[in-house]
């Protein structure tokens, strides 16, 4: 469900660099969907939200460290936890190195992943995942930062799901977004590409 929405946000991701002039672009891809390889300065931002331990976290908290960076919810059926699987599976991989990459996941459905929520839905994970949350204004405003597409969809008989882009974001020591990994990638794949970046 999210695959064509993925594809937008990754034409839209390249477009807005192109726009930017800032382009550094490696065309280098091999079969299955490799990642784009990007150094911009163009996507993401700071931000400032609050974590499942209910405590505020900006940008900056994570300075000197590699974040792997993953927007969705915690209701999602399918792509979120798979995804976060990926992440999760990919840092296991990478044993004792895995200290220098924190993943994140924000959510884009404030009201109803509480910090709370949070904390029980990323336990299945591992310890190291901080799960963020804030108003909707402000996880809105972080999801534009990144070129993040969303919408909600009323499902039949009530509630909602959401439509979301699926990219894993790796943002450097910097704060800055030094890659992505669209939704085909494999623990393996991600592991091996961290493991050159460390
Ligand atoms: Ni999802």
């Amino acid at each position: 469900m999210t695959r064509a929405p993925t594809a937008l946000l990754v034409l839209a991701l390249l477009l807005a660099i192109l726009a930017g002039g800032l382009l550094w672009y490696t065309g280098d891809r091999l079969p299955g969907g490799r990642p784009a390889e990007i150094g911009v300065a163009d996507i993401g931002g700071p931000f400032a939200l609050t974590d499942q331990n209910g405590l505020r976290r900006t940008d900056k908290d994570f300075r000197g460290r590699y974040v792997l960076l993953y927007f969705g919810y915690t209701y999602c059926p399918d792509v979120c936890p798979t995804t976060l699987g990926v992440m999760s599976d990919a840092l296991a991989k990478l044993g004792t190195r895995s200290s220098r990459i924190v993943p994140v996941f924000v959510t884009i459905d404030p009201e109803r992943d509480t910090p709370a929520a949070l904390k029980k839905y990323l336990a299945a994970f591992g310890p190291n995942f901080v799960g963020l949350t804030g108003s909707l204004a402000d996880v809105t405003s972080v999801a534009h930062e990144y070129r993040v597409y969303f919408a909600k969809q009323k499902l039949d008989g009530g509630g909602y799901a959401l439509d979301h882009s699926s990219v894993i974001y790796l943002l450097g020591p910097d704060g800055k977004l030094a890659k992505f990994y669209d939704e085909a990638i494999t623990p393996d794949r991600l592991a091996k590409d961290l493991n050159t970046i460390l």
